[in-house]
């Protein structure tokens, strides 16, 4: 499935991030940029030691943020650059989980603008391990990345969702499906 945004185009499908060629791949990273499952460990373990080395290198003393962003090589993945995003970890609701979710998407597309990125490959940021309901999350992340592309200020053409199961990937459908609705003048 594939709507336009401005100029460019959001794209959603299933499979292994890791596996597709894009200029930008995004990970969802975690505060200390140490890491771990989900497709944090399968970007470390398909692009290499050399992804670790150079976090190491660059690593803020105090870690990322949470909806901040870095980026570094991307090492053996099909990819330039890998955009290391840090998503909210969900606590209900309540504590500006939203802007965060937004925030990380955001930042991640600036970041590859301005490395000149035509592609960037996004996984559903927090809906794993931190806990975020997918519907919840795709509603921010297509509704952010939309509003970015609309605004034509970036190399970006095309921005495409990689989903990793079925459930995820229609709850991504169904909040493009409402994205594509009419839009009212303000
Ligand atoms: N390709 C695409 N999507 C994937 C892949 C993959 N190879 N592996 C997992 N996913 C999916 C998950 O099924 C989920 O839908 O990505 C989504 C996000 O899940 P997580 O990777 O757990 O990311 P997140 O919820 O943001 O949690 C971040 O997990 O391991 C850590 O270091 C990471 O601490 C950080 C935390």
């Amino acid at each position: 499935m594939e709507v336009a945004a401005g100029s460019a185009k959001i794209r959603l499908m299933m499979g292994d991030i890791t596996k597709v060629p894009v200029d930008v791949v995004v990970n969802a990273a975690n505060s200390d940029l140490i890491g771990g499952g989900g497709v944090d460990g399968a970007v470390h373990r398909a692009g290499g030691p050399s992804i670790m080395l150079e976090l190491n290198r660059i690593r803020p003393v105090n870690g990322c943020p949470t909806g901040g962003a870095v980026v570094t090589g991307a090492g053996n993945l099909p990819a330039k650059f890998v955009v290391h995003a840090v998503g909210p970890i969900w606590r209900g609701g309540r504590s500006g989980e939203d802007l965060d979710l937004a925030s990380a998407y955001k930042t991640s597309l600036e970041l590859a603008s301005a490395r000149g990125a035509a592609t960037v490959s996004f996984p559903s940021i927090s809906t794993g391990a931190y806990g975020y309901p997918a519907g919840l999350a795709a509603a921010v992340a297509l509704s952010t990345v939309a509003e970015f592309l609309r605004a034509g200020t970036s190399p970006i053409r095309e921005v495409v969702f990689v989903l990793f199961d079925e459930g995820t990937l229609r709850a991504y459908e169904k909040a493009l499906a409402g994205l594509r609705g009419g839009a009212c003048a303000p």
